[in-house]
């Protein structure tokens, strides 16, 4: 486990290796999850990146449909940081690791972050295709980013989760959408560690526990922005129904198929919520 100095010099490195590529002091953020990634195209022409592996520290990952970059620009006007791509506990990383990203986001002034990802629905009154709103989370990843010494610059030791998805932003998200004509689902959603897709049995329990999707990601970034104080807003893209709500195999190429579907619309739900948000401000 790293000591505090440690770990928060690696997370000013990264910042301030960035600060000298150029990205400016940024309110909002946006992590991308699998095959989202094309929502970087609405940022304006004159937009930046760099690869997560020219920054230092920053964990790569290995996933296809992730690129793994950090991109800038401005969206509404305002300036805006995305990641494309993140790590995941199923690729071996540990869990400050994969929310070291959302770290420096903080540490480059993001006070607001998007969280998105892929996810199996498990409310069976949802589609394949369906975009949800998270209402709220349930942890059975097996362990918590927090674990450990606190960052006493990030936040407290025992940090507040009973808003972890900010009412503000899904208000915003709910206005957007309305005005798209876009049906926008709500509910819980539930990290696994993976990277096994579910049994029936375990689908079954987690329904029973209140999860309406499932994914294996997204939770460890969202308690380490809850703990530095973050608003956050959640969306998870409804790729497939979860193990034994319908008669078929599950495929991560599904899931790619369905984000490619979907990309358009939830791109712009992105975009103009992120306009509501700076008009507000
Ligand atoms: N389970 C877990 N993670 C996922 C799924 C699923 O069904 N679909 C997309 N990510």
């Amino acid at each position: 486990m790293e000591s505090v100095v440690t770990e928060m010099r690696k997370i000013e490195e990264a910042a301030g290796y960035l600060k000298k590529r150029g990205i400016p002091e940024t309110g909002s953020g946006v992590i991308l999850g699998s095959g989202l990634g094309d929502f970087i195209s609405r940022l304006d022409p004159g937009r930046q990146e760099v690869p997560f592996g020219e920054i230092p520290h920053f964990p790569a990952s290995s996933v296809i449909g992730h690129a793994g970059k950090l991109v800038w620009g401005r969206l509404a006007g305002a300036p805006l940081a995305v990641l494309a791509g993140r790590v995941h506990l199923y690729e071996g990383r540990r869990m400050a690791e994969v929310a070291f990203p959302t770290r420096v986001l903080h540490r480059l002034g993001v006070r607001r972050l998007i969280v998105t990802n892929a996810a199996g629905g498990i409310n069976r009154s949802f589609r394949p295709g369906d975009l949800m709103l998270i209402s709220d989370h349930i942890n059975l990843l097996g362990g918590n980013p927090l674990t450990g010494p606190n960052l006493d610059d990030f936040g407290p030791r025992f940090p507040d989760m009973s808003e972890a998805y900010s009412r503000r932003l899904r208000h915003l998200a709910r206005s957007a959408a309305a005005a798209m004509g876009l049906l926008l689902r709500e509910g819980v959603y539930l990290a696994t560690a993976g990277p096994s897709y579910e049994t029936p049995a375990e689908i079954e329990m987690f329904r029973r526990m209140g999860a309406d999707a499932v994914g294996m990601s997204t939770v460890p970034e969202v308690i380490a922005a809850n703990h530095a104080g973050m608003e956050v807003l959640g969306v998870s893209c409804i790729t497939n129904m979860a193990a034994g709500v319908l008669p078929c195999k599950l495929v991560h190429e599904e899931v790619l198929a369905t984000t490619a579907r979907v990309q358009q619309d939830f791109c712009r739900l992105l975009a103009d919520t992120i306009g509501l948000l700076c008009r507000k401000e």
